[in-house]
């Protein structure tokens, strides 16, 4: 018998409890062993979870406990859930976290740490899709070309809802935390940092890149307006939260932001809760994986994978997908470097003169414009709306910089990338 402990019976843990419990016989069979749960750790013991297992408010109860064999993490945070994972490992036990920003700032002192003690974290990217398999043992004879995907279930039910049936931001928002999506601090899912957890930790597995939050372009939903979604809508775009990695000879970049993305493309029509990832490999050309992101039981399944996995036991992949370091590193490639097309829309007094002031500084940075459209908006002003060739996130940043202090700009411009 196999005895796991789980730090955290909220939303993921509950449902991992309840399909060890309720899928006992499959799980069984395909493990070789009987699983089941010793205990858990809540906050608030005076909660009633429905559950029929002890629980303490000490995640060392569990850690210290000689018979538990595998520590399951869900507790989330940062620096306490590592001393908590970091003493399991100590004991010698295998763990299992769904924890991405754990993993985002701590992931490699962790494998450091682990070395041959399974440590597993399927359920950190993608919730319920197994891509972390798939890009660390199924594209293992590629080099990996490029990575897009919508990684945030929370801001992708947002934009759905926004763009189908008009519904505002914060009312969305509190749906999304009712149905169990968003983080505990849903900053980290409409900024765009929770979708860049996600993407360092597929980063590492495809690059061997060790990047922090910090180092890469992190942009949130927040600035998304109703008006930008219509004239996406009406252009023929859907308008998504992306993170995107992607090789550039021996550079790599990462970054998250809301896009335009042509309404014929796959990635386009992955709505709501789901998740989307492509992931191109040089020999395997383009590989798509679509499924729910979010949700405690999606998110529970990858969990519970991962236990079954370490339970079969078996020659491991190193936790981070390389066995040695690459001889010839990717390097990170600076934020201002990035190339991309542009969606701007500014608000102006609407007059003479306007227009040519604004196209002779897109000049002056050297951005080519591709489209132009002006919109009535209120009283005397017009939305100005341009699509741009590629130009140079630096030049982008410091024209609009311009733009802003220009006296007939009524409102801060509005940039979105079109991918
Ligand atoms: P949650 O519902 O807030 O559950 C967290 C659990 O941990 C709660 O039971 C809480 O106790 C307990 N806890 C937190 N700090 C503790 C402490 N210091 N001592 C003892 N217990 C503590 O969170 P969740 O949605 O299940 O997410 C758990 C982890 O999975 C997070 O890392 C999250 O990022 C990740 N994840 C979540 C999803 C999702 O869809 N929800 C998907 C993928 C990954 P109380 O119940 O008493 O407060
Ligand atoms: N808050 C996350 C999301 C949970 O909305 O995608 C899954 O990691």
């Amino acid at each position: 018998m196999i005895k796991v402990g789980v730090i955290g019976v909220g939303t993921v843990g509950t449902s991992v409890v309840k399909i060890l419990h309720e899928n006992k016989k499959i799980i069984t069979a395909r493990a070789g062993h009987e699983v089941s749960v010793k205990s858990g750790v809540v906050r608030n013991l005076n909660k009633d979870r429905g559950l029929n297992i002890a629980l303490s408010d000490n995640p060392y109860d569990i850690v210290n406990d000689p018979e538990i064999d595998i520590v399951v993490e869900l507790m989330g945070g940062v620096e306490e859930p590592f001393e908590v994972v970091k003493a399991a490992l100590q004991n010698g036990k295998a763990v299992v976290t769904a924890n991405k920003a754990l993993l985002a700032y701590h992931r490699y002192e962790l494998q450091e740490i682990a070395k041959d003690i399974a440590f597993e974290y399927e359920a950190s990217v993608a919730g319920g899709i197994p891509i972390i398999s798939a890009l660390r043992d199924g594209l293992s004879a590629n080099h990996i070309e490029s990575i897009q995907g919508i990684l945030n279930g929370t801001c992708n039910y947002m934009m759905t809802k926004m763009t189908d049936e008009g519904v505002s931001f914060d009312a969305i928002l509190k749906e999304s935390q009712e149905l169990g999506y968003a983080e505990a601090d849903p900053t980290f899912d409409i900024g765009g940092f929770d979708a860049a957890h996600k993407l360092l930790i597929l980063a590492s597995i495809a690059y061997g890149i060790d990047a922090k939050p910090e180092d890469i372009l992190i942009e949130g939903i927040e600035e998304v307006s109703q008006d930008d979604i219509a004239f996406a809508k009406e252009f023929g775009y859907a308008v998504k939260l992306l993170g995107i990695a992607k090789r550039d000879g021996d550079e790599v970049e990462l970054r998250v932001h809301a896009s335009l993305i042509r309404k014929e493309q796959m990635i386009a029509k992955i709505d709501g809760v789901m998740n989307g990832i492509s992931v191109v490999g040089d020999y395997v050309g383009e590989t798509l994986y679509y499924g729910p992101g979010a949700g405690g039981d999606a998110t529970a399944s990858a969990v519970v994978a991962n236990i079954i996995d370490i339970v079969r036991s078996g020659k491991r992949a190193p936790m981070l997908g390389f066995d040695k370091p690459l001889e010839r590193g990717l390097k990170l490639k600076n934020r201002d470097d990035i190339v991309s097309k542009y969606y701007l829309r500014l608000k102006v007094t609407d007059k003479p003169g306007v227009l040519a002031q604004i196209t002779k500084l897109f000049g002056e940075f050297d951005i080519s414009i591709e489209t132009m459209l002006q919109r009535p908006s209120d009283s005397n002003f017009a939305n100005l709306l341009f699509s741009t060739y590629e130009a140079v996130e630096r030049n982008m940043r410091e024209v609009l910089g311009e733009i802003e202090a220009l006296e007939f700009v009524a409102a801060a411009p509005v940039m979105i990338r079109i991918v």
